[in-house]
């Protein structure tokens, strides 16, 4: 079995690997594994675990704690994130210690009682609160949504190390610790950002501005490597990759249309001849050819969302629910939109894509329009109004 590994000075790495791991949360490919990574901190007066591991990983971690400090004298446990793969072996610290302190934010708190469905002492933090050890002193750092609502920091003052949980993580699975001990590992790390902070963009901003200034000598995340000597290097890539959208100039529309037999298509070139005449540039992806990062980009940086889709079978096509199921995997920049599409027989799919995107927050700025088979002179003046009503919307929200 593993051993704990030494961080600084009375900071161990009790955490655990899981190097043939090959899908995360049975959503993400993880091909190079991942690690669980708890820290125990040892202060003259307390000892601490910030995080835990994943439940089925219990008995390592423990046998790696019980190095240092039998694990019924753990006084502090800070939850940073409440999701099972750092929470899972709370349960049993709880049986062996049931006095322990949970640290930890309120929604936290409210998360840990229904996963555990037992009583525990919590201690609720705010952002700069702070618990001295002895001679080793926490401060909380409030970042909700890095990953889930209820994430913090924390921060440990005297050795300038930084815990933030899943954020600056990575699925990788290394033979040793340290990010100056083995190859890079960039590739992992941002597909990590994607696929796990992405959705959370103007969140991750308000996160890295608590922590201008602080003096951050190693970043020591939950899932990966330690970085020990590129925890700046890690910050800047969230602070260049959360930039906030680009304003000014005119406003942008994202289109994406599937076109069976080239009736929405011609509906589509319409509206964008139409929307640009009106001061709004116009993005057109196929959604049968997409690449689904270029879209997920787009919709980062648009104005407004146009989905244009037949009716196939009663039912909006696969590439379009696709199309509405990337929304959640990023950030967008509005959250408004309008629908339109030609069919054949029945027309179900505008009104179904509206509801989708109703249910996703977004405001449909014009009532979609659908007509049968070859769109009419008649139907293309419609399609014109339709535009201009979009315009009109967008350019108000400027
Ligand atoms: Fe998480
Ligand atoms: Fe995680």
């Amino acid at each position: 079995m593993d051993k704990s590994i030494r961080v600084v000075e009375g900071v161990h790495w009790v955490g655990v690997r899981h190097p043939d791991l090959r899908v995360f949360d049975d959503l993400f490919p993880t091909r190079n594994g991942t690690t669980y990574n708890s820290y125990l901190i040892e202060g003259t007066e307390k000892t601490a675990l910030i995080d835990t591991v994943k439940e089925p990983f219990a008995e390592e971690f423990f046998s790696k704690v019980s190095e240092h400090i039998d694990p019924t004298k753990i006084d502090i446990v800070v939850v940073n994130h409440t999701e099972p793969d750092h929470s899972g072996a709370v349960a049993q610290v709880l049986d062996k210690n049931p006095d322990v302190q949970i640290y930890c934010s309120k929604a936290a708190e409210n998360f840990l009682k229904q996963l555990l469905n037992r009583s525990f002492n919590a201690v609720i933090v705010n952002d700069g609160d702070e618990v001295d050890l002895g001679g080793k002193t926490l401060r909380f750092i409030i970042t909700p949504y890095l990953h889930w609502p209820d994430t913090i920091f924390t921060y440990l003052v005297e050795e300038e190390l930084l815990f933030p949980c899943d954020a600056f993580g990575a699925h990788y699975c290394p033979d040793k610790l340290f990010d100056d001990e083995i190859n890079e590992f960039y590739a992992d790390f941002h597909f990590y950002f994607d696929c796990i902070v992405r959705p959370f963009k103007d969140k991750v901003r308000d996160a890295l501005k608590k922590c201008e200034g602080l003096p951050i000598k190693m970043v020591c995340p939950s899932h990966g490597p330690i970085r020990r000597s590129s925890g700046q290097f890690a910050i800047e890539s969230y602070a260049r990759w959360c930039a906030a959208p680009s304003s000014g100039g005119r406003p942008k529309a994202l289109m994406a249309v599937l076109s069976s037999h080239g009736n929405t298509r011609d509906m589509a070139n319409v509206i964008a001849t139409e929307l640009k005449a009106q001061g709004v540039d116009v993005e057109m992806f196929a959604l049968s050819e997409m690449r689904d990062d270029d879209y997920r980009d787009a919709l980062e940086q648009a104005d407004v969302l146009l989905i244009g889709t037949p009716t196939i079978q009663r039912d909006a096509p696969p590439h379009v629910w696709h199309a509405l199921a990337l929304i959640s995997s990023v950030t967008p920049k509005a959250k408004l939109g309008a629908v339109f599409g030609s069919f054949g027989w029945s027309g179900e799919a505008v009104k179904m894509v509206e509801q989708r995107l109703t249910g996703l927050k977004y405001k449909l700025v014009a009532d979609g329009i659908s007509f049968r088979f070859t769109p009419t002179m008649e139907n293309m003046d419609v399609c014109r109004s339709f535009a201009e009503q979009v315009a009109a919307a967008v350019l108000t929200e400027e």
